[in-house]
């Protein structure tokens, strides 16, 4: 068995860290959460959400899986979103992909039969619909920045459309952001669901 000791030292360490900086930090936090955001990002390693909008422990709800799908029949992903909208009533959800991303890139190249290729069909689909505008694209690259693009808004499409997110008795923002590994930096998408949505308008995927 794999020795894990240095990652029980280090959670130890950023404990001691946390508490310092703020003293009671964990005790505020033992008894509730309150966060006001609400991520659905890719399971990507270089992708932590928390991390990357500067927020500590307590200050957003996560949920993340392969590609960041937000997939109609995924009970984890609308138990997360029910969870958040009429439990802790957030206000803000934010969707965030990344260029780069290995979900998109498969569903590029052939299929290898495997769980994953399930999953990733619904990608598929997407670049399916939106083939049109993936072939105005000249080269491979720019095809996988557009498509990991074009999944964020139609994944944004989706929660605003979920009946859950409907069903909320508050005012609810669904943002679409993406992230690009190679610089750290986010980038708001929000504005191009319009856009994604006229390009194809009977697009429901
Ligand atoms: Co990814």
């Amino acid at each position: 068995m794999s020795d894990l000791s240095h990652l029980l030292a280090n959670n130890r360490a950023w404990a001691a860290r946390m508490e310092k900086a703020e003293p009671g930090f964990f005790k505020g936090l033992a008894s509730q959460q309150s966060p006001r955001y609400l991520w659905i990002g890719c399971a990507d390693s270089r992708v932590p959400a928390n991390e990357i909008i500067g927020l500590p422990p307590g200050e957003v709800f996560v949920h993340r899986n392969v590609a960041n799908l937000v997939v109609h029949s995924d009970l984890n992903c609308l138990a997360v979103l029910d969870y958040a909208l009429h439990a802790l009533k957030v206000t803000d959800i934010i969707v965030c992909g990344h260029y780069g991303c290995g979900g998109i890139k498969a569903a590029l190249e052939p299929s290898e039969g495997r769980i994953v290729d399930h999953w990733i069909r619904h990608v598929r689909d997407i670049a399916k619909h939106y083939k049109a505008d993936l072939e105005r694209m000249t080269t491979p690259a720019e095809q996988n920045h557009r498509l990991c693009e074009l999944n964020v808004a139609v994944q944004v499409v989706h929660v605003r459309e979920s009946p859950v997110l409907q069903a909320a008795r508050h005012e609810v923002n669904v943002h679409g952001w993406i992230y690009d590994v190679a610089d750290g930096h986010l980038q708001d998408l929000t504005p191009m669901v319009e856009e994604v949505r006229a390009l194809e308008p009977s697009v429901r995927v």
